[in-house]
């Protein structure tokens, strides 16, 4: 007994190592990955560090003064989270930058394309120099592609308009940031949360039903089905039930520009306030 006791004792922290060796090994992929994906298929997306990096030096020269290190300096006004008096496009940034507000509470500047590209960069990155500062553009464009060639609305309900197939996105705006919005739309299978996945039952009766999880708890699961009827299902009356990792949505072919459209569109849904 003894000597099995030391044996494990022995063994865990070369095991532990050994899997913290692995696990770090795999994060430096992941990571890696991670890079060259967001250099690759997100490159034209959004903007680059060195934006990034160049915004943060002007913000602290032209803007701290009023707005502060933190971004929350004014009223009703946190540029850092992102937080304006109205949904803002990357143009209206440029423009409210250059023109002003308010009669002049705050006055207009005249600065460089660069530096403008690079603050609106530094704003969309939430302030972090070595974050993601993804493009936002048109809403009202968003608005058409979303109701048109998107196709958007054919699986998506806005306002009590649409089908219930997909999830509601009447305050998607709220909810997520525009780096998510753009991940679903860009890859959705990374980003497909666990509660949305499709399911396929089948009942003890043969009647297969096919549909998206809205909830599930041991004994039981809530979905809405291809004809949008919302179904409990008793899991110990199945015969089948799964669950699958591949979305329903398929990665959009809109070009960067129609994408950051629909990212500023689906940014000005905030619900009913
Ligand atoms: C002299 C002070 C001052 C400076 C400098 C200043 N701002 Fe402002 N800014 C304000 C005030 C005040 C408001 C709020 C206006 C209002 O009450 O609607 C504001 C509002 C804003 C808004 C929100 C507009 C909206 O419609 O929601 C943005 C975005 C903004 N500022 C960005 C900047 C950036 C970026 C800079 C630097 C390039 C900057 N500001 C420099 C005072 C300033
Ligand atoms: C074929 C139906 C379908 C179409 C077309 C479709 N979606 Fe989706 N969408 C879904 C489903 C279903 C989900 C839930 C996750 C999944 O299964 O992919 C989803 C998820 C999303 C989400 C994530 C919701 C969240 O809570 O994070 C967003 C945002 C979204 N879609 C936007 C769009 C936009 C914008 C378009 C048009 C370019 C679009 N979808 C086209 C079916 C669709």
């Amino acid at each position: 007994m003894r000597v099995m006791v030391s044996k494990i004792r022995h063994r865990m922290p070369s095991f532990i190592s050994l899997s913290i060796f692995w696990l770090s090994a795999f994060l430096v992929l992941l990571t890696t990955t991670e890079q060259s994906l967001a250099q690759s298929a997100y490159a034209d997306h959004q903007y680059t560090s060195e934006d990034i990096e160049a915004g943060s030096r002007v913000y602290v020269a032209e803007c701290a003064l009023c707005h502060q290190r933190s971004g929350s300096g004014v009223d009703g006004v946190d540029l850092r989270l992102g937080q304006f008096r109205r949904p803002l496009s990357d143009n209206d940034l440029r423009e409210v930058i250059t023109t002003g507000v308010s009669n002049g509470r705050m006055p207009g500047l005249d600065l460089r394309q660069d530096e403008l590209d690079g603050i609106v960069a530094y704003i969309r990155a939430g302030f972090d120099p070595s974050g993601i500062a993804v493009k936002v553009g048109d809403a009202a464009r968003g608005q058409m592609l979303f109701e048109g060639e998107g196709q958007c609305s054919s699986c998506h309900r806005v306002n009590g308009r649409g089908p219930r197939v997909a999830p509601d996105l009447s305050d998607i705006g709220v909810v997520r940031t525009p780096a998510a919005l753009q991940r679903t739309l860009l890859e959705p299978s990374s980003a497909l949360l666990p509660i949305n996945r499709p399911v396929r039952a089948v009942t003890r009766d043969g009647q297969t039903i096919r549909g998206r999880r809205l909830n599930e708890d041991t004994y039981t699961v809530q979905l809405i089905d291809s004809e949008e009827r919302l179904l409990s299902l008793i899991k110990s009356d199945l015969v089948e039930y799964e669950v699958s990792e591949t979305p329903t949505m398929e990665p959009t072919t809109l070009s960067s520009d129609e994408v950051a459209d629909l990212i500023g569109y689906l940014l000005t849904l905030e619900g009913l306030r």
